[in-house]
């Protein structure tokens, strides 16, 4: 699965990531609720996808995300994200972010669990039995003391499935996850539990799944730092045959982004793209050279005309991977 992450896996990079391959599932970007019922334009800015049927142009289904604390306004914005074609709900209980977590939303929530439950089943009850419902939490805020019974309430509220993001609130995105501290949760819930949380390799994802035993996995940055990961990762497991995505075919995808910016303005238009090639440094020494031609560059058209040189260089040269030439 595509993990979700706000401000990154947008529209436009379901649809890349997805198209690449490997991905069941992904999750939209989270929409906040309140205490009200969202208008339906609100849906579908959030998940675009509603108007093909509630999956990315490759056929990958887009769970809708929502975050917050209010069980019935929760489960009003579900009830109509499903009647607007959204083949299933995402719960999140994990988000750290200080202002969600102010308003009693996303992880903060793992302190009270029995708020947890009222809203796993108030929308559980006001969606089809047919709809997935699925939960994503964080071991647990300060210490994972209260994982476990957390847990096996969530299921018992009706959750179809459990992804663990193998960090409690305080620890942040620091290094290492807790793999093996999932393995007692997958061991007591009859539901899938999937591992989330520093994968960023077929060997990270092989030691997650050995740790927890969980069999699926969750792609959070590792997908952004290596576009097929999850195909590379589908290949290890012998269902395809991959070869590693070069350096050149990644620069397309940086391009076919940085195309969808184009009408923004001028002082968003490469953002996206100049996050991603943060990201993507981790994997490819170029993605880094790249990244010091853009980043002060303002203008769709300059930043444009970079990369497009930049690939033309890079494809004279044939680089490989890392950037080194062949
Ligand atoms: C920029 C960013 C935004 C995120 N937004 C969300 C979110 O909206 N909902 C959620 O459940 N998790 C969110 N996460 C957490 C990820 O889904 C994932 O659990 C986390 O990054 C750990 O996985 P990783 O180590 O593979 O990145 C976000 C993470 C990042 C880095």
């Amino acid at each position: 699965m595509l993990a979700p992450m706000e401000g990154v896996t947008d529209f436009h990079m379901r649809r890349i990531l997805t198209a690449i391959g490997g991905y069941n599932r992904c999750v939209t970007e989270f929409l906040r609720v309140t205490d009200h019922l969202y208008p339906d334009r609100v849906f579908r800015r959030c998940c675009p996808e509603l108007e093909s049927g509630g999956c990315t142009r490759s056929g990958t289904p887009v769970y809708l995300q929502l975050l917050g604390s209010n069980p019935q306004a929760l489960a009003q914005n579900a009830q109509r994200a499903v009647a607007l074609g959204a083949p299933g709900i995402d719960l999140n209980f994990g988000c750290p972010a200080k202002t969600v977590n102010r308003h009693g939303g996303g992880s903060s929530l793992l302190r009270t669990p029995d708020v947890i439950v009222e809203i796993v089943t108030a929308v559980r009850d006001a969606v089809d039995a047919s709809i997935p419902v699925t939960v994503k939490m964080r071991l647990g805020f300060d210490d994972s003391s209260l994982f476990l019974d957390t847990a096996r309430q969530i299921e018992a509220a009706g959750a179809t499935e459990l992804c663990v993001h193998a960090r409690t609130r305080n620890d942040g995105y620091k290094p290492p996850a807790h793999w093996h501290q999932v393995e007692a949760v997958r061991q007591s819930l009859a539901i899938p539990v999937i591992i989330n949380g520093e994968i960023w390799s077929d060997s990270n994802s092989h030691q997650a799944r050995h740790d927890s035993g969980c069999r699926d996995v969750m792609l959070g940055r590792g997908a952004l730092s290596r576009p097929d990961l999850a195909v590379q990762l589908c290949k290890s497991a012998g269902q395809t045959d991959h070869r590693v995505m070069q350096w050149p075919e990644v620069v397309e995808l940086l391009q076919e982004l940085l195309a969808t910016a184009a009408d923004l303005p001028e002082k968003y238009a490469g953002n996206r793209t100049k996050q991603w090639l943060t990201y993507l440094r981790r994997e490819y020494p170029s993605a880094q050279e790249l990244f010091e031609r853009v980043k002060r560059l303002r203008s769709f058209d300059e930043i444009s005309r970079e990369i497009n040189q930049h690939y033309t260089s890079v494809v004279q040269n044939n680089l490989t991977p890392g950037g080194v030439p062949v």
